[in-house]
């Protein structure tokens, strides 16, 4: 069996993936994570007992840890989830922004190059470099614009969105200039199990089942598509297989939702599974002073990955969200262990003095 280096695989997107690359026998893997606040061990805790699932904390800039982990478990691919995520804190404070995601990557692909450099020929032919990337390094949609192709301009608007774009920009020059077998993934907003909870969805769960404010930025009306994580890591791994060296795959839900759409929808769906007789979960939405900068619309053009690999999203809206929904209140012990002090913080910070 193949063994994958996974970075960032604590965090959201990456501990789906592996959870579903050990249940379908995919690959052995390894999950290098800095374990930052947006980690969260309690996500892989199925794997405890799995012997071809290795944990190893630090981080994708550290050079010399990478290196040794290559050397070690001799890997066929690396995939790079590892990165911050949060726009908001991105304009806050971009500094980690950079070092992370640029510097980090930069040290990734360094250390992945070397390797693969020793690889014998048979194996250089098999090895692949997957990093995943963002639509939001693309700007942002007027309502009548057709979604984003893969060759549309790179225009990112945010810190974050600035610094994916400057990897993504990366990770194309080492194809390019060296022939590394790169691939590249850019997708729309995920939503689905173990989602840290200053994203819109879950922060939005778990404020109304605790009865707080719903912050809704400017009027709600700006798009996103979302695409349900499950089906995000099945066609991670479709490309990862099938995708041709040194291209970029486009990967959307095919469901643009305005945010207050999506927020009614969590509160109708809470009115049901947890209703309360003093108030409908819709009285807590808060319209708020809007992120600076906010990218209007996002929509992803799937039609690429959709005709040459065969990969299409089947999740209707509603029933991914219903089931995520479900998912946070029958995972009580996770939702709680999130809710640090270093979270209250970050609510404090981002909230209290908008
Ligand atoms: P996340 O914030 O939930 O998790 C990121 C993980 O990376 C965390 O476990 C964190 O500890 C780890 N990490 C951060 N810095 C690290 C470092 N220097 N070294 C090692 N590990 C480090 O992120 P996510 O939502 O799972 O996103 C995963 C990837 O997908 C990111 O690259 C993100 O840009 C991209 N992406 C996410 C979405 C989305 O909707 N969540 C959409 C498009 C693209
Ligand atoms: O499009 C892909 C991107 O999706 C990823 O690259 C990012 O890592 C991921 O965080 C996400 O970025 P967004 O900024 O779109 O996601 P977020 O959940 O922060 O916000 C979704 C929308 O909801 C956005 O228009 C801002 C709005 N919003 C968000 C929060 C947290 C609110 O109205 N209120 C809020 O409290």
């Amino acid at each position: 069996m193949q063994t994958i280096l996974v970075t960032g695989g604590a965090g959201f997107i990456g501990a789906n993936f592996i959870l579903k690359a050990r249940k379908a026998q995919w690959a052995n893997i390894v999950n290098l994570d800095k374990l930052t606040y947006a980690s969260n061990l309690q996500s892989l805790v199925d794997l405890q007992e799995d012997p071809n699932y290795y944990f190893i904390q630090g981080d994708i800039g550290n050079l010399e840890l990478v290196r040794y982990l290559l050397d070690q478990y001799q890997p066929n691919a690396v995939i790079n989830f590892a990165a911050e995520s949060h726009v908001d804190r991105s304009i806050l404070s971009p500094q980690n922004f950079i070092q992370t995601n640029i510097v980090g990557t930069f040290h990734l692909l360094e250390a992945s190059k070397a390797y693969w450099q020793k690889l014998t020929s048979p194996k250089q032919e098999q090895f692949r470099f997957l990093h995943i990337s963002t639509d939001e390094v693309y700007g942002s949609l007027n309502p009548n614009d057709p979604p984003f192709k893969e060759d549309n301009p790179y225009l990112p608007n945010s810190p974050y969105a600035a610094s994916k774009a400057s990897s993504d920009h990366l990770v194309r020059a080492y194809h390019h200039t060296y022939g590394f077998p790169t691939l590249t993934t850019n997708c729309s907003n995920n939503y689905g199990p173990f989602q840290f909870p200053e994203k819109l969805i879950p922060l939005t769960i778990i404020n109304a089942l605790n009865g707080k404010p719903l912050p809704i930025y400017g009027n709600g009306q700006n798009v996103r598509d979302w695409l349900y994580v499950k089906e995000h890591c099945d066609a991670i791994y479709l490309v990862l297989k099938e995708g041709i060296i040194g291209e970029a795959y486009n990967i959307g839900g095919l469901n643009e939702q305005t945010n207050l759409s999506v927020v009614e929808k969590i509160c109708t769906i809470l009115d049901e599974l947890v209703p309360k007789s003093d108030f409908r979960h819709s009285s807590l939405i808060s319209f708020v002073k809007d992120r600076p900068g906010h990218d209007w619309r996002y929509a992803i053009d799937s039609s690429k990955i959709s005709n040459n690999l065969g990969w299409q999203p089947k999740e209707n809206f509603d029933s991914g969200l219903l089931k995520t929904v479900q998912w946070y209140l029958n995972n009580s012990a996770w939702v709680e262990s999130v809710q640090t002090s270093s979270y209250q913080n970050w609510i404090k910070q981002n909230y209290e003095k908008r």
